[in-house]
């Protein structure tokens, strides 16, 4: 007999219900003061469960996380800026040498490049210089969607990924190249946290400063958490995390924005406010006072929803009610951002990209909807260094005078989510999100 699947709450599978309720929301992520878990079976998608992004008991993430935290808090993105800014100004002096030259260039691939280096500059001190490649070293945003594909293979068939990895990385890198140069930015970790730790080891202080660095003298952290091997871990959760999110964000909007004279034309106005000359810099905190621009990144933020798939949340010790129902503790619960940003009644015409929703007297109540770093404890962890990567790219790229971009044979298939490998993915057959500089 067939069941209608109707209604907010639905049991997806024999294990999981997943709610769809915008007011839901806040409950399920943030609670009040409940112990919350991850969905350990979900997790393990990505290999071991050993970084703070895939960690599944409560407290024991919350160390983790603590010992990464201070990294990334809106205070260390400030202090950091000059690096986001140093890799951004390598990216326009990119695009001067290319402008006029009639070469076509796939955006993802150049923010896919930016957000990498920004991250290893960032991060882990590790110039992968991804920016200076000819073609913006394309294989990386394919290293990345191949890894984030097989999320649902090794989710369901849980002992396919630690075999995959005895696989000797020779090996490896001769099957399949993009798999290979995953395990080469592996090994450039490797080899920063075997050097940081010669320099603990000796009792000097590394001159750079690294995740690797706060982790390896966090007091908090177990003898058994700062192995190299969770270091390494966690190190490629955080470029993993951080890298193709902000490229994707980064491209969908130059798309709408490129395809939309009236936009375009809108923002620069606004811009030319902070930016009087082409070459301005104007700091993060002037941008982010810039309402139209603000506007644009929030709407891209709904528009592209960030991470597409489903986000499981397990209440350890205290039922959750829902709607009339009970839900025993320990049952895995989740929501997901396409059906919150494409609700109907909080955003009518949900796929027309409009940055004026959020510039209405009412707006302020919407922004409690928009879940793309999602909420609570486990919330993104590097959302002010997304925001910041955000702001000074676009700047960048659509300062008025500097730039004149002409999209090349790609529409609005090209960047609309076709499937959802945890993050969202575009057609399979799309050559991507390709301009011409002008
Ligand atoms: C627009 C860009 C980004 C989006 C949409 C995004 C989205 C998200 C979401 C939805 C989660 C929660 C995942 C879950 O519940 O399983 C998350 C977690 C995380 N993100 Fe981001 N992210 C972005 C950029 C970044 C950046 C730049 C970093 C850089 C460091 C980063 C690092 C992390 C980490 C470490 C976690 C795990 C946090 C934890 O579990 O404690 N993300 N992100």
């Amino acid at each position: 007999m067939l069941t209608k699947l109707e209604g907010p709450i639905v049991r997806i599978n024999p294990n999981e219900l997943h709610i769809d309720d915008p007011e839901y929301y806040d409950e399920l992520y943030v609670g009040s003061s409940r112990r919350t878990m991850k969905y350990e079976w979900a997790m393990k998608g990505f290999g071991p469960t050993i970084s703070s992004f895939a960690t599944e008991g409560h407290e024991l993430h919350r160390t983790r996380r603590g010992a990464l935290a201070p990294y990334f808090s809106k205070a260390s993105v400030y202090q950091l800026e000059p690096t986001v800014q140093s890799v951004v100004n390598k990216l326009v002096s990119r695009l001067e040498a290319i402008r006029g030259s009639g070469t076509v260039i796939n955006v993802i691939d150049v923010f896919t490049a930016l957000t990498a280096d920004i991250i290893g500059e960032y991060a882990f001190a590790l110039p992968y210089d991804f920016i200076d490649n000819p073609d913006f070293a394309p294989h990386w945003y394919r290293v990345m969607m191949d890894f984030a594909e097989t999320f649902h293979i090794f989710k369901q068939f849980g002992w396919m990924e630690p075999l995959v990895r005895k696989i000797p990385q020779g090996i490896v890198k001769i099957i399949s190249p993009q798999l290979g140069a995953l395990s080469t930015v592996g090994d450039m970790a490797k080899e920063r946290i075997a050097r940081v730790k010669a320099e603990l080891a000796e009792g000097k202080k590394p001159d750079e400063k690294t995740i690797f660095y706060d982790m390896l003298t966090n007091d908090q952290l177990r003898p058994e958490d700062k192995t190299s091997e969770r270091l390494e871990a966690e190190g490629i959760s955080v470029l993993a995390a951080g890298s193709v999110t902000t490229a994707h964000m980064l491209s969908l909007l130059t798309f709408l924005i490129v395809d939309n004279t009236e936009i375009l034309t809108r923002l620069q106005k606004e811009l030319h406010t902070v930016m009087p000359r082409p070459d301005s810099q104007p700091k993060w905190n002037q941008l982010e006072q810039l309402p139209y621009l603000t506007a644009i990144i929030q709407e891209g933020l709904r528009w592209g929803y960030g991470v597409t798939h489903r986000l499981q949340r397990i209440s350890p010790d205290v039922a959750l009610q829902y709607d009339g129902w009970t839900i025993p503790p320990g049952i895995p619960v989740s929501m997901t951002s396409i059906l919150m940003h494409d609700n109907q009644s909080l955003f009518p015409n949900p796929r027309l990209f409009s940055p004026e929703r959020w510039l209405q007297p009412d707006s302020a109540q919407l922004r409690k909807y928009l879940v793309t770093f999602s909420k609570g404890s486990r919330q993104c962890l590097g959302m002010n260094l997304a925001y910041c990567e955000l702001y000074l790219t676009l700047a960048a790229i659509f300062a008025p005078g500097r730039f004149s971009f002409e999209m090349f044979e790609t529409d609005i298939s090209d960047v609309e989510i076709a499937h959802d490998f945890f993050i969202p993915c575009e057609r399979m057959d799309s050559k991507g999100i390709r301009v011409l500089v002008k």
